[in-house]
């Protein structure tokens, strides 16, 4: 099953916040609907929600009462603006909203427009599992049977349309017989490691064990690390990454034990228009996320102290291996030769 599709003029997709305890689909029945699944995380991971506001293009075209070409439009926009509002960090999402407005401006009349507008969504849903599966052949290839593989955050079938990035080499790696092991980062604060990659992991039948984030440097210290895999919200043109927080201090650590560190992304997450990883936005999210929950029954700091909670940092190149893409692994230097594996799909 896919994480979401077109289901009889609705988008459906799995309602990610109520995992691990209970499968349910969520119905958007229109692109506010959609929007606001973003923002609230029912929809969650880079390509997944790339894919959810293509889709969530496709439902605002058919909302928009507009008769003529200038209205849709104009009502096309509006809705773009207000999905790509939804979470600023992936890049994935302004890249789907670009590919279905250019769309929409080629097509011909309102109900062309409509039409090329559901195929379009329905395409790039298509290609990111198909880019999936090129990646994890990629991606295999740097792992070894007897492996242990670091993941941070969640990067699978839920993140993306169906199969994953980082977690999608370790499907193939598992799917090519090699026998490997997971240690899974919880992912403080929305535990999104704890929560939704074991829960993946289980149903793939690949062995793993759940660790907490402060962890991490512990296992690659003590050699118990064979090579950190993670996906990644937006890579600039030099190569910095700007994915879940606490990922620049898990590169840290590889880099201090001598374990290889790779980001492993499709080309559309690598936005050339950045000269570097200080220009990425890196969202902010409500204190509740961290304040919110409790140990033993009790709430976990006091009322009314300050908080912070970027989702996101950003790792910068000197910290990374190569990047793994659909079109290959880019190595260092970074910029010309990841330059060159965006352009392969261009
Ligand atoms: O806040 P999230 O859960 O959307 O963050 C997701 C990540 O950071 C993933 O690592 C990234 O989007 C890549 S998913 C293939």
């Amino acid at each position: 099953m896919r994480s979401i599709e077109w289901h009889s003029g609705t988008v459906r997709m799995i309602d990610q916040r109520l995992l691990p305890t209970t499968f349910q689909m969520l119905e958007c029945e229109s692109y506010e609907e959609v929007a606001d699944a973003i923002r609230d995380m029912a929809i969650r991971g880079a390509p997944a929600i790339g894919a959810a506001a293509a889709f969530g293009m496709a439902l605002a075209a058919r909302q928009s009462s507009a008769r003529d070409r200038d209205g849709l439009l104009s009502d096309l926009r509006a809705a773009a603006e207000r999905l790509k509002a939804a979470r600023p960090t992936a890049v994935n999402l302004s890249w789907a909203l670009s590919r279905l407005m250019k769309r929409a401006k080629d097509g011909g009349d309102p109900a062309a427009i409509r039409e090329r507008l559901l195929e379009g969504a329905q395409a790039l849903a298509d290609e990111d599992v198909e880019i999936n599966r090129r990646l994890g052949e990629h991606g295999a290839a740097l792992i070894e049977d007897g492996y242990t593989i670091l993941h941070h955050c969640n990067t699978g079938a839920l993140a993306t349309v169906d199969y994953g990035t980082a977690l999608g080499v370790i499907r193939t790696a598992h799917e090519q017989g090699k026998q490997i092991h997971v240690l899974v980062d919880e992912t403080r604060p929305r535990l999104q490691g704890a929560r939704l990659t074991t829960w993946e992991l289980q149903h793939l039948d690949i062995s793993f064990t759940l660790i907490a984030d402060n962890a991490a440097g512990h296992f690659m210290r003590s050699g118990q690390v064979d090579i950190v895999l993670v996906g990644a919200d937006r890579v600039a043109a030099n190569g910095d990454v700007a994915n879940k927080i606490g990922t620049y201090k898990l590169a840290l650590a590889a880099q201090d034990n001598g374990v290889p560190f790779y980001p492993c992304v499709p080309t559309s997450t690598v936005d050339l228009s950045l000269s570097s990883g200080d220009d990425i936005p890196i969202e902010e999210r409500p204190a509740e996320e961290i304040i919110g929950v409790t140990y033993h029954g009790q709430p976990i700091a006091p009322d009314g102290i300050q908080v912070a909670n970027p989702a996101f940092d950003v790792t910068p190149h000197r910290c990374v291996t190569g990047i793994v893409t659909e079109n290959g692994i880019a190595y260092p230097p970074l910029t010309p030769n990841l330059r060159r594996m965006v352009q392969a799909s261009t």
